[in-house]
């Protein structure tokens, strides 16, 4: 894509400097600053990338002040009500709806790769039963690495393929058997007659001594979850993976740094923090305590945030949080907890939220993290649960922003630069005169 307009940049005595100026498809123009520093031997600065295009891509769009999210063109919401989520995988890393053909080979694929390396579950032991499973998806999916290390080129298509699959297959056995290690039991197997959710919601909640009995209402539900999860433009976590996946490294230790990012409370750690910050307000009396809380939320000496709320992006309502409370308000109908005081509070809390100028006049709405605790709650997921659920849904999406990075021809290692405020250049003193 390209435009013939330039920015000029006036600074210092009388210079200037001509910017070219990038279109793409859709959403803002760039000022490509690719020879800034060669010209004016200044850097930009941007601290949190607030205003900074890393790269060129084409898989996923986001339009923040209309509250827009189109996965390869097309509306989450068409997505997340017509489609399943290896549909939508195979549309995240392919470019394109797969046919009904290439959907069924797609999914062939997907399902014989789901059992992992027997060494591998061997990695669980060596974590504390009580350990957080982000910690045990972190080494876990980073042990990966050693298991294809040497059979992985990752300059050959083909590989990258291979390891797509792999990543995506592996994932829902992994974070299972996080699960089922965290409680003492042992291991379920998938089985290759079962839809990819329903596999892993049998993998999480089956046991060997029983037949497991599929909820078609709730696979959907956590179906529709992984798609409103799988990609979502440069967030801290894909910007990790593509940094990590700029030296080269292999996929899997470079989706491990992913998870390792979106463990924090700040962006995939938020739908655990989330129910908790519920919990805590239900505990010290429920709706009646909302005023106090957003007092305490307001009050800039407080660190307490309204967690499931803001969003750097997302100005507007966050169209996945919309699809989530209809998601929630569904499993909880299906199994019967309509009158659940968590979900009757969210709803309460991001009522007065919304109305309340603080938040508006910051543009701070529900994110897909509100209500995704309170579905996943009432699925039988346990709260540090949550953000695996996250990891294993956005991996379609890290995979694929990584394989799209390393057939760039104009990606480079990442290496940013600093503005430098410390110590100017002095000499050491020896120790007996200082
Ligand atoms: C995800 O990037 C992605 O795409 C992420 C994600 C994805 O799919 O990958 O969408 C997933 O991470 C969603 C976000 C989940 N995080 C949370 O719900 C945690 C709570 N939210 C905040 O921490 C915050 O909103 C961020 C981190 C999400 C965004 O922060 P920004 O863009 O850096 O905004 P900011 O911190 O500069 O806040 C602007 C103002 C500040 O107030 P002032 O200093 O101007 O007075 O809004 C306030 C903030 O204090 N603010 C909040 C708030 N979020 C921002 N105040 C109360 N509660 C909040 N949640």
């Amino acid at each position: 894509m390209g435009s013939n307009d330039k920015a000029v940049l006036n600074y210092g005595e009388g210079q200037a400097v001509e910017l070219p100026i990038m279109s793409g498809s859709m959403g803002p123009d760039v000022v490509d600053i690719r020879q800034l520093y060669a010209k004016t031997g200044m850097f930009t600065y941007d601290p949190g990338f607030m205003s900074t295009a890393a790269c060129r891509s084409a898989i996923t769009y986001i339009d923040g002040d209309t509250g827009v999210l189109l996965y390869r063109g097309y509306p989450i919401e068409q997505l997340a009500q017509q489609c399943d989520f290896l549909e939508v995988a195979y549309l995240i890393l392919n470019g394109e709806l797969p046919s009904a053909e290439q959907k069924a080979k797609f999914v062939y694929t997907v399902t014989r790769h789901t059992m992992v390396h027997d060494q591998l579950t061997r990695f669980y032991s060596g974590f504390r039963r009580d350990s957080h499973p982000m910690a045990v998806m972190v080494g876990v999916v980073g042990a990966l690495s050693a298991f294809y290390h040497d059979s992985l080129d990752i300059n050959d298509p083909h590989h990258r393929e291979v390891a797509a699959f792999r990543l995506v297959a592996k994932m829902p056995t992994i974070v299972a058997m996080a699960y089922k290690y965290s409680i003492g039991l042992p291991f379920m197997y998938p089985k290759n007659d079962l839809s990819y959710t329903a596999n892993f919601m049998r993998m999480m909640f089956g046991v060997p001594t029983e037949d497991y009995v599929v909820n078609d209402v709730l696979v959907r539900a956590l179906d529709r979850i992984l798609i409103l999860h799988a990609d979502h433009e440069q967030n801290a976590s894909t910007s990790t993976v593509r940094l990590a996946g700029s030296s080269g490294a292999n996929p899997f230790a470079c989706i491990a740094s992913g998870i390792a990012c979106l463990w924090g409370p700040a962006h995939g750690g938020a739908n655990e923090a989330a129910l908790n910050m519920l919990g805590d307000i239900q505990k010290q009396g429920g709706v009646a305590k909302i005023g106090e809380f957003i007092r305490q939320v307001k009050d800039k000496n407080s660190t307490v945030k309204l967690m499931g709320f803001g969003h750097r992006v997302y100005k507007n309502y966050d169209p996945r949080a919309k699809l989530m409370r209809e998601t929630t308000h569904e499993v909880l109908h299906e199994l019967g907890l309509q009158d659940d005081p968590l979900f009757k509070l969210a709803i309460a809390l991001e009522k007065i939220a919304l109305e309340d100028d603080y938040f508006v006049s910051r543009k701070l709405y529900p994110n897909v993290d509100f209500y995704s605790g309170i579905v996943q709650r009432a699925l039988g997921i346990p709260t540090a649960m949550f953000t695996c659920i996250f990891a294993l849904a956005r991996t379609v999406g890290w995979i694929a922003q990584w394989n799209e990075m390393i057939s760039d021809s104009e990606q480079k290692i990442g290496r940013p630069r600093q503005l430098f405020t410390g110590a100017t250049r002095r000499d050491v003193v020896p120790i007996a005169q200082r």
